[in-house]
């Protein structure tokens, strides 16, 4: 275990990273030649340690005299030092074709690429691979010219020749940085060209590598590239700092992409797309993911982590950047509200459950495992706050106090925090507590009126979490408007902030018992808890001037009936008036002339399965299914004279990018997936003339995730059309898995089994793997069938990739990791499951650590 506490400074600094590659995809030869210089602000030592994982040396010089006194302790490489500056100079010889694990040096399709961050440089050489050990680059690579045309790394080409078959290129990189930022990229690839001129007039050639036939598919990403340099200029003064900006999209990716510094790579799917092959949500995803790697070379690169337990200071940042922009580019409300929906769907369970960690952890074995929705979106919902306490502009204050302290500089939250103390003049004393404490606060509500008095009286609790039995209060602020009866109007938002445990806020003037409007833009990463008529919930789903409280009343309104309905059980009466009043609201919401259909198709999203079990202390994931299943269908029923005029309406926008047309896009498709509930035949129907009449992928996907959800002849038909249509497109081949493994057919158990068989189907691809099996481990009626088999599956999965590709097999363990928020029955079957991956032999220490957290 590796802990917080024993930071030290690495007892040597390494000034200059020489590294010369001799590249081959079976053998590639590494030379690396490091200046290296007694640290003054560490304990002297008499020897370096550099860290290596599975590597050995074949020379090691020192000051260009073989060197005698080195050893390999596990997997390092220690060298004893006698003076105060030495030339260090190691050989290793790696095998690209050989890497499964995707980290380090490893080829993908026919070229190399590499995945340094978090600690996979050591797989390619010996090095502090540590990000508080900031060095300059200067990387030459030799390789034939057929295989690998093009040859990049960080920062500028400055040198490049060779005659017949083999060629070479050096790239220096002028901005010392750790080696988790390091890149190569070697291989044959065409670009698309661009470029920009920053605030100041500095030119900078833009590049995106990918296959030649991808090369009409990168447009939106250039875009995306070109807004995001603007907007990160135009908000947060943050200019970019080299001549060239590359980005390589990428097939075979654990994750969604990489800063490294002047040479980002992708996952493809956060590069490519067109209509006729990607939806609007990989549209937004590409946006975003652009946007959210362009922007760490500021927060992450210029200003870099001291060690790993710092990660959020780079994530949680950055995530909240690129919420920012997106907001700009799309609109602040549906993207808050995608956000939260985020939020609560991935980052609110892990918070209850096993993995539970604080933003900024204390302890870890694998530093992968710690890529969390808690790191990034918790993270960045704790900077949120900090800036709705402080105001845009206060917030910016401390932003650029906090770049222009640490630039250079390997930092830590708590020098973000006294940035953000001093420029942004905010008191975050008692604010330090979200850094430590892990678990979702819930805070319950309760509002009386004595008189013209409203009284509100807050309460919070912030729930026990492993290693962390006593929690104490936080401060959470809380935007709030108090909405008059008479008027229909309300005096005008305010922010409170809870500090205590529990406060009271009054208000005076007020006639009748107002309707509380709380937590509006979710202002705080909680959870509310509060017994709400559904008459005021019914006012603020249809009135308020928040719309992320317009979603959150309906949520609620639903929420309410679902959780009574699965767990005592509610009087027929009782259901029926429940539904009338969701079915009331829903009408309003589908007719509303005054919200665009982006809004329409938000407010129409049922809370999800995981969201519904969240509320409940122990869930039966059948009941659940079964309860937001039936009351689809009844909605699907009793509103079926407006869903389809409704249907008519959006399907006169058909193609396009601009804003109606997504919306109606976005409507048709929930339309379409309430009529499946209550009208399977008319749905089977609509759906497949959707699919046929198809011009954007939205809309194709859309109609098949539905129809693949039915028993329905039209549901064949349109399954092969799509993979006949698409084959040898990996992207789209992924959505034809995905919407199979995710569908409410009552078979998709089996059929995932045999997806696992299907000729396109490996394990040696994250992006295939998950499209099959997060897809299923997310489908709650198939995942939890009562059987265990799905239980079973998931775990067959990890024992088999563990061995293959330790880091993306450990994402796996978090769905069974839920056991104790499930009936006694399931729970057993897949504990039964952990402890059978908990005894296998040779498990990676990823794979290990998420398993015997999740025991307990
Ligand atoms: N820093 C990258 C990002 O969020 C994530 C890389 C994580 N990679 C990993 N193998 N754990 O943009
Ligand atoms: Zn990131």
């Amino acid at each position: 275990l590796i802990r917080r506490e024993n930071y030290a400074p690495f007892p040597w600094l390494v000034p200059e990273t020489h590294l010369a590659f001799t590249l081959g995809l079976e053998e590639t030869l590494v030379v690396a030649t490091l200046t290296l210089e007694r640290n003054p602000a560490a304990d002297p030592s008499p020897a370096i340690r550099l860290d290596g994982d599975g590597i050995s040396p074949r020379s090691v010089a020192i000051d260009g005299e073989p060197a005698g006194d080195w050893w390999l302790d596990d997997g390092d490489l220690v060298i004893t030092l006698p003076a105060e500056s030495h030339t260090l100079r190691i050989e290793t010889v790696i095998s690209p074709t050989a890497n499964s694990q995707l980290m380090g040096l490893y080829a993908s399709n026919g070229m190399l690429c590499t995945q340094c961050e978090a600690e996979g440089f050591r797989r390619i050489t010996f090095f502090p691979d540590r990000p508080d050990v900031l060095s300059t680059y200067t990387v030459r690579m030799e390789g034939p010219k057929d295989a690998f045309p093009v040859l990049l790394s960080n920062g500028n080409k400055v040198a490049e020749g060779g005659e017949g078959a083999v060629h070479w290129a050096e790239w220096h990189d002028p901005w010392p940085k750790p080696s988790y930022l390091f890149a190569l990229v070697a291989g044959n690839l065409v670009a698309r060209k661009d470029s920009f001129t920053t605030m100041n007039g500095r030119h900078v050639d833009l590049a995106i590598w990918v296959r030649g036939e991808d090369l009409p598919r990168t447009g939106h990403a250039m875009e995306s590239l070109k807004k995001s340099m603007r907007w990160d200029e135009e908000v947060f003064g943050r200019e970019y700092d080299l001549d060239v900006f590359n980005i390589v999209a990428v097939g075979d990716f654990n994750m969604g992409a990489m800063e490294n510094k002047g040479l980002n790579v992708f996952n493809t799917k956060y590069v490519l797309a067109d209509p006729e092959t990607a939806t609007d949500g990989d549209y937004d995803g590409i946006e975003g993911v652009i946007a959210h790697e362009y922007f760490h070379n500021w927060s992450g690169n210029r200003v870099t982590c001291r060690d790993w337990f710092q990660l959020s200071l780079k994530e949680g940042f950055t995530v909240l950047r690129d919420q920012l922009f997106s907001q700009d580019m799309q609109g602040e409300a549906v993207k808050r509200i995608e956000d939260v929906r985020l939020l609560r769907g991935v980052q609110f369970p892990e918070d209850s459950g096993p993995l539970a960690h604080p933003i900024r952890p204390d302890s870890f074995r694998e530093i992968s495992n710690f890529y969390t929705p808690t790191i990034y979106n918790k993270g960045a919902e704790v900077i949120r706050m900090m800036r709705t306490m402080a105001g845009p502009e206060r917030f910016r204050r401390g932003t650029d106090l906090y770049f222009e302290r640490h630039d250079g500089e390997a930092a830590t939250c708590e020098d973000f925090i006294r940035a953000m103390e001093e420029g942004a003049a905010l008191d975050l004393a008692q604010m330090r507590l979200w850094y430590s404490q892990a678990g979702t606060p819930k805070v319950d509500v309760t509002l009386a009126h004595d008189g013209e008095t409203a009284t509100l009286r807050l309460r919070q609790t912030v729930p026990p979490t492993p290693g962390q039995p006593d929690k104490q209060p936080m401060p959470i602020p809380l935007r709030l408007a108090l909405f008059d009866r008479e008027s229909g109007r309300h005096r005008g938002e305010e922010l409170i902030v809870l500090a205590g445990e529990e406060e009271t806020f009054s208000w005076s003037g007020f006639a009748e018992r107002p309707i509380l409007s709380i937590n509006r833009g979710f202002s705080a990463p909680v959870t509310i808890e509060r017994d709400m008529p559904a008459d005021d919930l019914l006012f603020l789903a249809a009135h308020d001037d928040d719309p992320f409280a317009r979603y959150e009343a309906m949520q609620e309104l639903v929420l309410g009936h679902l959780v009574a309905a699965v767990g005592d059980g509610l009087s027929d009466q009782a259901i029926e008036a429940g539904r009338a009043a969701i079915g009331e609201a829903l009408r309003a919401v589908l007719n509303d002339p005054g919200i665009d259909d982006a809004m329409r198709g938000e407010l129409m999203m049922l809370p999800s399965q995981t969201y519904i079990a969240e509320a409940l202390l122990v869930a039966d994931p059948a009941r659940i299914h079964a309860e937001r299943e039936s009351l689809k269908a009844w909605l699907a029923r009793a509103l079926e004279s407006d869903l389809l005029p409704l249907y008519e309406r959006t399907s006169g926008a058909v193609a396009g990018m601009d804003p109606a047309a997504r919306g109606a896009r976005k409507v048709r498709t929930q339309v379409l997936v309430f009529l499946a509930a209550g009208n399977p035949d008319r749905a089977a129907q609509i759906a497949a003339a959707q699919y046929d009449g198809a011009r954007t992928m939205t809309d194709r996907q859309g109609a098949l995730m539905v129809l693949t959800g039915l028993s329905a002849p039209q549901r064949t038909h349109a399954l092969i059309d799509f993979y006949n249509r698409y084959q040898g497109n990996a992207l789209v081949i992924d959505k034809w898995f995905s919407l199979q493994a995710s569908s409410l057919h009552p078979a998709a158990i089996e059929h995932v089994k045999a997806l696992a068989h299907h000729a396109d189907f490996t394990l040696r691809n994250p992006n295939r793997v998950r499209s099959l099996y997060m897809a299923f481990a997310g489908n709650p009626h198939a995942f939890h069938a009562a059987s265990g088999e799905g239980y079973r599956m998931i775990a067959d999965l990890i024992i088999a990739l563990d061995p293959i590709n330790a880091q993306t097999a450990a994402r796996f363990v978090t769905p069974l990791g839920r056991w104790r928020r499930i009936e006694p029955g399931r729970a057993a079957l897949m504990r039964a499951e952990l402890e059978r991956i908990a005894g296998q032999p040779g498990l990676s220490r990823d794979t290990f650590e998420q398993v015997s957290r999740s025991l307990g």
